[in-house]
């Protein structure tokens, strides 16, 4: 596809739609949207707006569709697959303008939210009305709520309460052909008709620009119990997991974490947690309710399985600064892999049960190419983070062989019954994998989606496909 450069002609246009205050052309200020936090990729977009009605946005893309200028959407740039990357130029739209809660409906057990609110600032609006929006990726405290949209995002809590597609109900979208739209309705359930709120969510802002989003609420839970198991090795920590559900438990987190990653958080973070020799894995669960007895209980089960599992220890958080602490180990485990090492992140997924075999694989594929690796993630979901780490490998290898290694961890994913990316989605980074998960048939009818939607192929471009 040829894109054309934004003209000062048109740069002019821009500035009337939007407001001289919110464009930004100086390489200073475009600095900060040239990143997510995909690894250390670089692309600066020709111009940034910062819109604040959808009826801008409607407006800059009939302005770009026009003139065929490619156009990148931004949340927070918190990514991890390069979806926000204006790999072309050209325009890049930042959501952080649209930053209100725009209403909690307490009788309906909703909420209507713009995109550019910060995740975590929503929960808490939300609890202090003792409701509960589960959805919590790691990146809560920075994230966007409609990057979490785009980017089918998950988190912890998913394994009980399920990914943000639980949540969406309905969607106000602007379409690259510059209508605005709601997608569905604000109802619990929906057969009318094909699912425009699901095909939009995990879409990666390649079919229309997110500007309200009406979600589903919860009753908040008011006990939980957070404990942390010891094992000896990976395998025993992975196969005790799909043992919790079949002892008829589902925690609201189980969380796995190699030795390595929480002796990275230690450093990182000055962390100071006792790391007892000969334990090299982690499971961190959550059981959580209105009632502390039937908690416990939940608990001994647990026990019981993590002991047939030979678990060394299990260390309760008896204090909420405890509970904040573990769970800060855990949120903190790939800011710390970043920091200490060139890496290469994947977000692999497969049933639940198939986590051993997934985590031994990437390891007999390491040894094989010489990378190491450091796995966390959420085991109760049978999603694995897998940091690839250049170790002893070669610049050169690094380079050119990398490749076949991921492309083996990928193959070995699918053919366990799983998928590329649980959370992290495709993006820039892994559409050169696609072809691992998806025929040729498959993949043409995504494109076929796409070209219905944004027929001039202007909205993110070189993402997914
Ligand atoms: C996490 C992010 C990387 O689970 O998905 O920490
Ligand atoms: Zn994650």
């Amino acid at each position: 596809m040829k894109f054309n450069k934004i003209t000062t002609n048109i740069l002019q246009q821009i500035r009337e739609i939007i407001g001289e205050v919110f464009v930004y052309t100086e390489i200073e200020a475009l600095e900060k949207y040239s990143h997510d936090e995909t690894e250390d990729l670089q692309y600066y977009p020709e111009v940034v707006a910062r819109p604040q009605t959808p009826e801008q946005i409607a407006r800059l893309f009939k302005l770009c569709s026009a003139h065929i200028i490619p156009v990148t959407p931004r949340g927070a740039g918190t990514g991890l697959s390069g979806g926000a990357l204006p790999v072309n130029g050209g325009l890049l739209i930042s959501m952080e303008n649209f930053n209100n809660i725009i209403e909690i409906d307490e009788r309906n057990l909703q909420a209507t939210v713009e995109p550019g609110v910060i995740t975590e600032v929503f929960m808490d609006a939300v609890q202090e009305k003792d409701l509960f929006y589960p959805v919590d990726p790691a990146s809560k405290g920075s994230c966007f709520i409609g990057g979490n949209v785009s980017n089918c995002s998950g988190g912890p809590r998913v394994v009980k309460y399920g990914t943000i597609r639980e949540y969406v109900l309905n969607l106000q979208v602007v379409l690259p052909t510059g209508e605005i739209i709601w997608t569905g309705a604000n109802t619990l359930k929906y057969a009318s008709g094909y699912n425009l709120t699901q095909l939009m969510i995990g879409s990666e802002g390649t079919l229309g620009i997110v500007t309200k989003i009406v979600v589903k609420l919860i009753p908040k839970p008011t006990q939980n119990v957070l404990m942390l198991a010891s094992f000896t090795t990976n395998e025993l920590a992975c196969s005790a997991v799909s043992a919790i559900f079949r002892a008829g438990i589902i925690p609201s987190a189980l969380e796995f974490m190699e030795r390595k990653g929480v002796e990275w958080v230690m450093q990182h973070d000055g962390l100071n947690f006792d790391l007892k020799d000969g334990i090299n894995a982690f499971l961190l669960i959550e059981l959580d309710g209105n009632n502390q007895d039937v908690i416990f209980t939940d608990c001994e089960k647990v026990n019981a399985v993590l002991e047939a599992f030979d678990c060394k220890n299990v260390l309760f958080a008896d204090s909420s600064t405890q509970k904040e602490e573990l769970w800060h180990m855990r949120r903190t485990m790939a800011v710390s892999v970043k920091s200490n090492s060139v890496y290469k992140e994947e977000d692999t997924v497969v049933p639940r049960a198939e986590l051993p075999a997934l985590i031994n694989g990437v390891k007999l594929i390491g040894s094989k190419y010489g990378f190491d690796s450091v796995c966390y993630g959420h085991a109760g979901d049978g999603n694995l983070h897998i940091n690839i780490i250049k170790a002893s490998m070669s610049d050169a290898d690094w380079n050119t062989k990398l490749k076949d290694g991921i492309r083996e961890i990928f193959e070995l994913t699918v053919s366990l019954g799983g998928t590329i990316s649980g959370e992290h989605g495709i993006g820039l980074v892994q559409k050169e994998f696609m072809d691992i998960k998806y025929p040729s048939i498959n993949l043409n009818l995504m494109r076929g989606i796409k070209a219905v939607f944004d027929p001039n192929g202007i909205l993110n471009p070189g993402k997914i496909f």
